[in-house]
């Protein structure tokens, strides 16, 4: 598809759509099967797509979006990042995440902020409700995007500690400047930590679908403490089964990417949809 083409389907998608995700690449997106469903079930009329933008592109396409008549646009990969500059106006959540997951168009204006935070907190409120971060020590393994979102969603949340730990140490030390407070640790030191922390949160992409397990030997966790992994696929992963054996609570990763997506949803629409039974267990069965 040369650059001319690319633009029209650009043009052509966000003139049809109500909301989309954009991303690259972005046909295996679940984002469409959620906020499709939430649309129904509010009787809201209109269809959220996805739109595949490359990289070099998005500059146009977010002229292309501003001027369209959608209500929003959720972004992913590789765009989260790049989109702190292409809006109009950035909130102070996206600007600490270092990321734009969601973005409203108003006006010809681009608003852009960030619900993954959200996400993460509110997927441990409901997978274990009585966990209150207050004064509890994490631990959080890995420094990449995800990692900004979970370390200011439990920074906001109160929690007393985290411990950083990322292969890449250096990568660690450069998060851990934006958010002070967070103490870096080795990777190597992971197992000896174990047994101090009340939360251990793996934002690796290890346990995927495809990538190696993450080898954690969780023998000196304490069953006290609740785990949970933001890798959904699948949904559980041998952290999560050696730490249910352990006798802790775990949390599983899909809940992160349905409650980002229930309060975009709420920021566009001004109705906060639920989150049921059916969807996850529909989510689930598309793993
Ligand atoms: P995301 O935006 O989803 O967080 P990312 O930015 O690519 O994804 O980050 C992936 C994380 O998984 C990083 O913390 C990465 O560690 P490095 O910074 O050292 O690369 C971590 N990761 C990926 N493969 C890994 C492996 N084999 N062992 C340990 N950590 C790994």
């Amino acid at each position: 598809m040369n650059t001319l083409d690319e633009t029209d389907d650009i043009s052509a998608k966000a003139h049809a759509l109500t909301a989309a995700v954009i991303g690259h690449p972005i046909a295996h997106s679940r984002s469409p099967m959620i906020h499709n469903r939430w649309l129904a079930e509010e009787g809201l009329a209109g269809q959220y797509g996805v739109i595949d933008i490359l990289p070099a592109a998005l500059p146009a396409a977010c002229d292309i979006l501003r001027q369209s008549p959608m209500t929003g646009f959720n972004a992913t990969l590789p765009h989260k990042e790049m989109l702190l500059d292409l809006c109009d106006e950035v909130d102070a959540t996206a600007r600490a995440i270092g990321a734009v997951n969601t973005v409203s168009v108003r006006d010809g204006r681009l608003y852009g902020t960030n619900t993954d935070a959200f996400g993460f907190m509110e997927n441990l409120r409901q997978g274990a409700p009585e966990f209150d971060p207050a004064g509890k020590t994490a631990l959080v393994l890995g420094a990449g995007g995800a990692a900004r979102a979970v370390l200011f969603g439990l920074q906001a949340a109160g929690i007393g500690q985290i411990l950083l730990l990322n292969r890449t140490r250096s990568k660690a030390e450069a998060l851990a400047e934006a958010f002070p407070g967070v103490q870096v640790a080795e990777w190597a030191a992971r197992q000896a930590l174990l047994k101090d922390v009340q939360l251990l949160v793996n934002t690796t992409s290890l346990g995927m679908c495809g990538q190696p397990d993450l080898e954690l030997d969780l023998g000196g966790v304490s069953p006290e403490a609740l785990v949970t992994d933001l890798v959904y696929n699948p949904l559980q992963t041998s952290l999560l089964n050696h730490a249910a054996a352990k006798g802790c609570q775990t949390v599983t990763g899909l809940g992160m990417l349905v409650y980002q997506a229930q309060k975009a949803f709420e920021i566009w629409f001004g109705v906060r949809p639920a989150v049921t039974d059916e969807l996850i267990k529909t989510l689930e069965d598309s793993l």
